[in-house]
C-alpha cells in the first residue's frame, strides 16, 4: 500500500501524456497507479481498478473499501441534474439514465458487460458516477439497467427514421407502421425533416430489433437528413439485429446502395428494402405488408421481447 503524498494527481499511466501534453503539469504532480492498486489516506482506502472503454480508452473506477462505496467515473451516469443527491425514485432517472447510455456508452457494449462482471466481486453499498445521482438503496436498478441494455436480448420493436419531401415516403411509413402494429409490435416513428431530438432517437436505438429507415431519392442520392441519421446509427453501433430501407424514388435506385454502405459496420441483417416509383399503389403497400411479415417472423425467430 502506498503513502498519499500531498498536492498529486492520481492516474493510470495512459491518462498521463494528455494532462502533461495539454496542461503542462510537471511530471513530478503524478502518482501513477496500476489496476488493484490502492492508496492509504489514513482511515480511508481507495483501490483503483481499470474499465476501459467504459466510454474513455483509459476509465478508471475508484473504491472506497471502508465505506463500500464505487466512484464510478463515467459508469452507471445519467443526462440529470438535481438538488436530490441520492436516488429515491428510479422512474425520475430511467430515461436520463438510458439517454446517457445510449449518447455515450452504446459504442462501447462489448467493453461495458466485461466491466460490469468485473465491477461485480466488489462488495458495493453505494455507487457515486461522474454525472447524475448517487445510488444506494437503488443500486441494483442502476447496475439492471445498464446489464439489460448491454446485453444480446432486443425488444419486438421497429424504429423507423424518415424524411419525406412529397408525402409518398411518408405514406408508406404510416401503412408499414399500421401493419407492423397489427402483428403487435412496437412502432417508434421519427420525422427527420426538421432537426428534432436526435438524442430520443438514439435511446430507441439501445434495445429495438429492427432499424426501417424511410428515404425518397434526391440530388442523385439519399435525403441529407437520413444520411446524417444512418451515420449517426453506423457510429452508436446499437444492437439492432435487422435493417431495412423503404422509401420513393423518381428515376434512380442509389438510395438503398448508399444507405447500406453507410451502415456498413453493424453486424445486422438486411431485410429486402422496399423502393417504390412515386407516390405509393394497392401493389406497393402490399410490398410493405410483406416486409411487416418477414420483420415479425424473424423477432419470433430470434425471441425479442416485448
Ligand atoms: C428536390 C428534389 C430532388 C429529387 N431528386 C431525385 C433524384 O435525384 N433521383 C430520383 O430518383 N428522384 C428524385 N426526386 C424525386 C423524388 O424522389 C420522388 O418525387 C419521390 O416520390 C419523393 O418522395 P417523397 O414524396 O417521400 O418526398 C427528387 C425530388 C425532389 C423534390
Amino acid at each position: 500500500m502506498r503513502a498519499y503524498p500531498e498536492s498529486k494527481v492520481v492516474l493510470n499511466e495512459r491518462c498521463k501524456s494528455p494532462l502533461v501534453d495539454l496542461l503542462l503539469i510537471s511530471e513530478d504532480r503524478f502518482l501513477v497507479v496500476g489496476d488493484g492498486d490502492t492508496i492509504s489516506l489514513g482511515d480511508k482506502t481507495l483501490q483503483f481498478i481499470f474499465a476501459p472503454w467504459v466510454h474513455w480508452p483509459k476509465t478508471m473506477v475508484t473504491y472506497l473499501k471502508e465505506d463500500k462505496m464505487l466512484f464510478s467515473c463515467n459508469f452507471f451516469s445519467s443526462h440529470y441534474a438535481s438538488d436530490e443527491l441520492i436516488l429515491k425514485d428510479e422512474k425520475k432517472i430511467y430515461n436520463a439514465a438510458k439517454r446517457y447510455y445510449a449518447e455515450n456508452m452504446m459504442p462501447f457494449r462489448a467493453s461495458i458487460i466485461k466491466n460490469i462482471e468485473k465491477i461485480k466481486s466488489l462488495d458495493i453499498e453505494i455507487i457515486a458516477p461522474s454525472h447524475g445521482p448517487i445510488y444506494k438503496e437503488k443500486k441494483d436498478f442502476i447496475i439492471n439497467a445498464y446489464s439489460d441494455w448491454s446485453s444480446d436480448k432486443v425488444k419486438n420493436k421497429v424504429i423507423i427514421p424518415y424524411v419525406s419531401m412529397r408525402d409518398s415516403t411518408e405514406k408508406m411509413v404510416e401503412y408499414l407502421k399500421k401493419s407492423l402494429t397489427k402483428k403487435g409490435i412496437t412502432v417508434k416513428i421519427f420525422h427527420l425533416n426538421d432537426s428534432g431530438d436526435i438524442g430520443e432517437f438514439a435511446m430507441e436505438l439501445v434495445d429495438a430489433a429492427t432499424l426501417v429507415i424511410g428515404i425518397p431519392a434526391i440530388l442523385s442520392g439519399s435525403h441529407p437528413n437520413i444520411v446524417y441519421a444512418a451515420y449517426l446509427v453506423n457510429a452508436l453501433k446499437p444492437k439492432v439485429k435487422f435493417i431495412s430501407i423503404i422509401g420513393a424514388h423518381g428515376w434512380g435506385k442509389k438510395t438503398v446502395e448508399m444507405l447500406t454502405d453507410i451502415v456498413s459496420t453493424l453486424k445486422a441483417e438486411i431485410i429486402e428494402p422496399v423502393v417504390i416509383n412515386g407516390y405509393p399503389k394497392d401493389s406497393d403497400f402490399e410490398l410493405l405488408d410483406e416486409l411487416a411479415e418477414k420483420i415479425s417472423t424473424r423477432h419470433v425467430e430470434i425471441g425479442a421481447t416485448d
